[in-house]
């Protein structure tokens, strides 16, 4: 049973067959308006969310199907203490593909490993985020017209965002793509991305703290929120929660198509006053973020039919 548990469970072949699809459901969207019809889509987040929840749901909606959903832990029988796996078992009686986030690393394998249905990875602790990432693809390919040759600045939290470490992996299988990592110290990006991605792929990049100075080279300025529940403690957090913020003055040496991009929730990282900018592109992502978990769900419910 074919699941998405890490970006790379997919070809590059597979992200540009999606890409189409998502830019045609864009174009054509009454011609999948019934593409689900009499099927089931599961949420389970263990952990909060809004936007992915909501996304994976409109979407279902947008293709004619059904939504079941587990909102919480707290309101789940995870808190009497189910396995994920048994949950993953009892799921697949219920629906005919589900969406899971949860705050242990890997818990969407297990899930997929127990599932007689695919699973997609909403979220697993601060490791992946494979559709976030199918976000950011289709918002870069929309504004650039391709996922090649580019320079992408990751800047803020680079050790527990996990959709960094996504969008790093998918980005690895192009080509001419630089990164340029912009971080304080004790927020750089995992050492296993580093070598295992970056290293291991002859990807150049660059480590700094120095966003200003980072940014006439960029053409994608990824920022993101410092993840305060992923912190020990709460002292740590509130040093670094403030280390970046982009305030318009700092867009001064940036070029003029540039793409700003946040997977959101903002907190502090983004001044309001960037949202007029045209190279904010944050809430773009959003949309586009539904429109690529259409294409998944349509992808996966295929090839657990065939
Ligand atoms: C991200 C996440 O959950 O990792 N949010 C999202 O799904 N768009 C980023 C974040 O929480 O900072």
């Amino acid at each position: 049973m074919r699941s998405l548990i890490d970006i790379l469970d997919f070809s590059v072949e597979e992200l540009d067959e999606m890409l189409k699809t998502a830019c045609d459901i864009i174009e054509n969207p009454a011609k999948y308006s019934e593409a689900c019809k009499g099927k089931k889509l599961a949420t389970l987040f263990f952990e909060p969310s809004t936007r992915t929840r909501l996304s994976f749901e409109a979407a279902m909606y947008e293709l004619g199907g059904n939504v079941i959903s587990v909102a919480s832990a707290d309101s789940s029988s995870a808190s009497k203490g189910e396995s994920v796996a048994d949950t993953a078992k009892v799921i697949s009686c219920y629906a005919d593909i589900m969406a899971m986030r949860h705050p242990k690393e890997g818990a969407a394998l297990v899930a997929a490993n127990n599932a007689s249905i695919p699973v997609i990875n909403a979220g697993d602790g601060g490791h992946c985020h494979p559709t976030q990432t199918l976000a950011d693809l289709l918002t870069i390919y929309r504004e650039k017209g391709s996922l090649n040759n580019i320079t992408v600045g990751f800047c803020g939290d680079l050790k527990f965002g996990r959709t960094v470490h996504s969008l790093i992996n998918a980005l690895s299988r192009y080509t001419g793509i630089k990164i340029v990592l912009i971080s304080p110290d004790e927020l750089k990006l995992p050492s296993y991305v580093l070598k295992d991605t970056i290293v291991k792929n002859g990807i150049a990049y660059e480590e700094t703290h120095d966003l200003e100075a980072a940014m006439p080279e960029l053409d994608i300025l990824y920022m993101t929120r410092v993840q305060r529940e992923r912190f020990f403690n709460e002292e740590d957090y509130l040093r670094l929660k403030d280390s970046y913020i982009l305030t318009p003055d700092k867009l001064n040496n940036a070029k003029a198509e540039m793409c700003i991009l946040h997977p959101l929730p903002r907190v502090n990282e983004i001044s309001v006053a960037i949202d007029k900018d045209p190279r904010a592109c944050y809430f773009k992502q959003v949309f586009n973020g539904k429109i690529m978990r259409m294409a998944l769900i349509l992808k996966l419910l295929k090839e657990a039919q065939a």
